[in-house]
């Protein structure tokens, strides 16, 4: 018997009788999609096929007519675009975040999607990850809690969702071969928690395996991350599916307790699995228990095999109040805003009408509609005049834009300036190398800033950014990624009508090298060190006491609020106790608006490093003019405790704790105390003899020695061998450095700019041809790359004969001719 089945013996195995009736290569094809984002089915059983698909924050189901239909923005059926998740993120509001996930599930419903790939929930771990746009928060306890609701939306529609990337994927260079180094603490208390509270608290029907590899074992083959942790002590009972390519050895992940390769690889990974069982290296019981968690997948997928239509107006509607009550007011001095009544507006930058609201890569969507600020603020009757300011396709500043700009700007009472990081700067695949806006926006703001003194910027973008005109401006509203009705929603906020409530989810740095991941992100060519451990964002700027441009949690209002009366349930507890936090928040301005509390707690000094203070608990009070509610939070054995790695578990210390409240990380108004008392006898882990810099000194300059103290082991070697060859499991990347590599990587450059016509999508397509594993090109192409070929181009990047490899390549073009039909109709 083998590892997996010893996990799952206990469960009686639900479709026994119908596994009984299918042959083993039946079997092994339902471990594998049917194609890129369907799963097997099996008429003769009545098995039906499902449909899987992107996600996030709206429905990515590609169209297989889409050169026939004009006019379509996009290749997939039109669905409403939501705001992404680095938007929503900052409403705190998790039931908001639920009517999403349900609007999403009917979406599913009318198209016959069965799960929506999303929520993705890692830590923004640096403001450069290219996919941060697509991730909740720095703090897991505020992503866990906002993609557990997002889940239970989605799913009490009857449709799955696919909580993603497990784990460690905090970064999109080499996301394919790279090894995140991470201290077990740091990946408990950080990287694994907010998977955690999502598990637990939404119970996804599937999770994703991340791409990557977790200390030292790719993610698709962890059978510590997929079986010990994720089902053995979360008690996950759902299905893992790998990311789409993420599978390395079909068998290894199978037995790891991963169920579904996807997308198919064109019957290699069936052939594995058969040949494995027949070899007597996997017991077929356990195939069976595999495939009987793709069965229970299939088979609770009912909802969406029956027709069904939803009401699109009215998502684009919920789409517009998710924008406007997710937008952050980071500055509005003197009152700038809202816009007063009958004054003249200058509506300047090209992103009021063609507006940045969504990213980039597989969560593409396709919007029903489209809104733009420009428009939104004319419906309302705003006096508008308008220049464009910059030309988007272009960083460089344009003179005569600017020019006319300023000449609108010299004529208005205010100048709005809508700027942001412009579609290139954000996507799936590649990372930003800065924090900066494009020139040309920032070069407008300034020429404003020098004819007019009432300024407002309007943000888009997906990320934390530089704001080097902060103190020029009076006004700044971060629109983030708005989604569809995001322009509309903008006019909300700045006509008053929707007073904003947003409050960031993450940090804003005044620069790059602030943060903590700063020297080792995105790491070396095989490996990223988390040498920072849990000193991520909020937790290492108040450590080491630095000056933040916005700090977590912030954001204004156009009222103000006032907390009072804190209570605690108890003086003292015990760590098994809950204690329940009561506390008022009263609107104390004339305009009704929502206000965002939250809790930190902040643990005693100790023998083990911790931050200043973390986030345990959050509300969202919605207030009249006036009004003055209670708000309570309850705190458990969780808010207290650090995670010990001598014993594998949660420990609280005792001692006494500072429980604070506050209306955003740095501007804590109440505070009070507990005394808490362990019911765990066990030493604490002592390092502050070993590695001090985790107490005294920045955890930004972690020496290697230092790091490997906290990470118990020697680091793994970072960078290749150059005498070792190259392998299927290498990526063209890694051969770059040869004569040959250095051509072939050319040649597919060449080749990606012939076919991708600039832009995000060429830039993302090169990052993915040139960091993907070679073993990739064979699995994922439908057999029109065959392993020989494959092979070919391993022996001319090792330098081997030019013409046999060519051979070898040449020779599979009847096999990619034969088969790249298939390929067209999987993808
Ligand atoms: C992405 C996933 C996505 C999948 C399917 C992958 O490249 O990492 O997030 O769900 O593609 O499009």
């Amino acid at each position: 018997m083998n590892l997996h089945s010893l996990e799952k013996e206990s469960n009686v195995m639900k479709y026994k009788e119908l596994l009984s009736q299918m042959t083993l290569e039946e079997k092994a094809s339902f471990c594998s999609g049917k194609d890129f984002w369907h799963l097997a089915s099996l008429e003769r059983l009545n098995i039906p096929e499902i449909m899987v698909t992107d996600g996030p924050h709206g429905l990515r189901k590609q169209n297989p007519d889409k050169d026939k239909k004009e006019g379509e923005l996009g290749g997939s059926f039109p669905a409403t675009c939501f705001p992404t998740s680095a938007t929503t993120s900052c409403s705190w509001d998790t039931e908001l975040l639920r009517e999403m996930g349900e609007a999403l599930g009917e979406e599913c419903l009318r198209e016959k999607v069965s799960v929506l790939l999303g929520p993705g929930t890692n830590i923004k771990r640096s403001p450069l990850c290219g996919r941060n746009f697509e991730y909740f928060s720095e703090d897991p306890y505020l992503a866990g809690e906002l993609a557990a609701s997002y889940i239970n939306g989605v799913q009490s529609k009857g449709v799955g969702t696919s909580l993603k990337h497990f784990a460690g994927n905090n970064q999109e260079s080499r996301r394919m071969t790279v090894d995140s180094v991470i201290d077990e603490r740091a990946l408990r208390e950080i990287y694994l928690a907010g998977f955690e509270t999502a598990v637990k608290k939404g119970k996804p029907w599937t999770v994703m395996n991340a791409y990557n590899k977790l200390n030292g074992t790719y993610c698709a083959e962890n059978k510590w991350l997929l079986t010990d942790v994720l089902r053995k002590e979360w008690g996950y009972d759902g299905l893992v599916v790998t990311d789409w390519g993420a599978e390395n050895d079909r068998v290894a992940g199978l037995l790891a307790g991963q169920e579904l390769e996807m997308p198919s690889s064109g019957g290699i990974g069936t052939k594995a699995i058969v040949n494995a069982v027949k070899s007597g290296a996997l017991s077929e019981n356990t195939v069976d228990e595999m495939v009987d968690s793709v069965l229970d997948l299939i088979f609770r997928s009912a909802a969406s095999r029956k027709d069904y239509t939803c009401d699109m107006d009215a998502h684009h509607e919920l789409a517009r109040k998710i924008a406007g009550q997710s937008m952050v007011l980071l500055k509005n001095d003197k009152n700038v805003l809202p816009l007063e009544k009958g004054k003249t507006v200058a509506v300047l930058g090209e992103m009021a009408r063609s507006p940045r609201y969504q990213g980039a890569g597989s969560s593409l969507i396709n919007p029903t509609k489209m809104e733009c600020a420009f428009d939104a603020l004319i419906q309302k009757g705003t006096r508008v005049v308008y220049s464009a300011g910059y030309d988007k396709t272009t960083d460089i500043p344009d003179e005569g834009l600017i020019a006319d700009a300023v000449k609108e700007a010299k004529k208005a009472d205010i100048s709005l300036v809508f700027i942001g990081l412009t579609e290139v700067y954000e996507s799936e695949g590649f990372d930003r190398d800065h924090m900066q806006l494009p020139p040309a926006h920032n070069a407008l703001v300034d020429a404003v800033c020098d004819v007019c003194d009432n300024v407002v910027v309007v943000l888009m973008g997906g990320a934390a950014v530089a704001m080097p005109w902060l103190e020029r401006v009076n006004g700044v509203l971060h629109a983030f990624l708005g989604g569809q009705a995001g322009g509309a929603a903008i006019a909300d906020v700045l006509t008053g009508e929707v007073n904003p409530s947003g409050k960031l989810s993450e940090s804003y740095p005044y620069a790059l090298e602030d943060n903590a991941s700063f020297n080792c992100f995105p790491g070396n060519p095989l490996s990223v060190e988390y040498r920072e451990s849990i000193f991520v964002g909020y937790r290492y700027y108040d450590k080491m006491k630095k000056e933040v441009c916005f700090p977590f949690g912030y954001g204004l209002s156009y009222t103000t609020f006032k907390y009072s009366a804190l209570k605690l349930s108890a003086k003292s507890i015990k760590d098994t106790d809950e204690l329940t936090v009561s506390f008022k928040v009263k609107n104390t301005g004339k305009l009704d608006g929502a206000e965002i509390a939250q809790l930190y707690v902040a643990a005693p000094e100790s023998a083990i490093y911790k931050a200043p203070k973390e986030l345990k608990g959050f509300r969202k009070v919605f207030l009249k003019a006036g009004e003055e509610k209670e708000v309570s939070i309850t705190l458990n054995k969780r808010s207290f405790a650090y995670y010990n790695i001598d014993i594998h578990d949660w420990h609280v210390e005792s001692g006494e704790y500072e429980i604070l409240v506050g209306a955003s990380s740095r501007d804590i108004i109440l505070n009070s105390k507990i005394k808490v008392e362990s019911t765990v006898d066990a030493p604490v882990p002592d390092y502050r003899e070993s590695t001090p810099v985790y107490y005294t000194g920045d955890a930004k300059e972690v020496s290697e020695k230092e790091f490997e103290t906290v990470l118990g082991r020697e680091l793994p070697p970072a960078f290749f061998d150059a005498n070792a060859p190259i392998t299927v499991n290498n990526t063209l990347e890694d051969a770059a450095n040869t004569s040959r590599g250095k051509k072939v990587n050319s040649l597919i450059e060449k080749i990606i700019h012939m076919i991708g016509g600039g832009g995000v999508n060429e830039a993302m397509m090169k990052k993915s041809a040139t960091q993907i594993p070679i073993r990739c090109f064979v699995t994922m192409s439908f057999g029109v790359f065959t392993e020989d070929m494959a092979q070919g181009l391993v022996d001319i990047l090792n330098g081997k004969s030019m013409a046999k490899g060519l051979g070898k390549i040449l020779g599979g073009l009847g096999s990619a001719i034969k088969n790249i039909g298939a390929l067209m109709k999987a993808i």
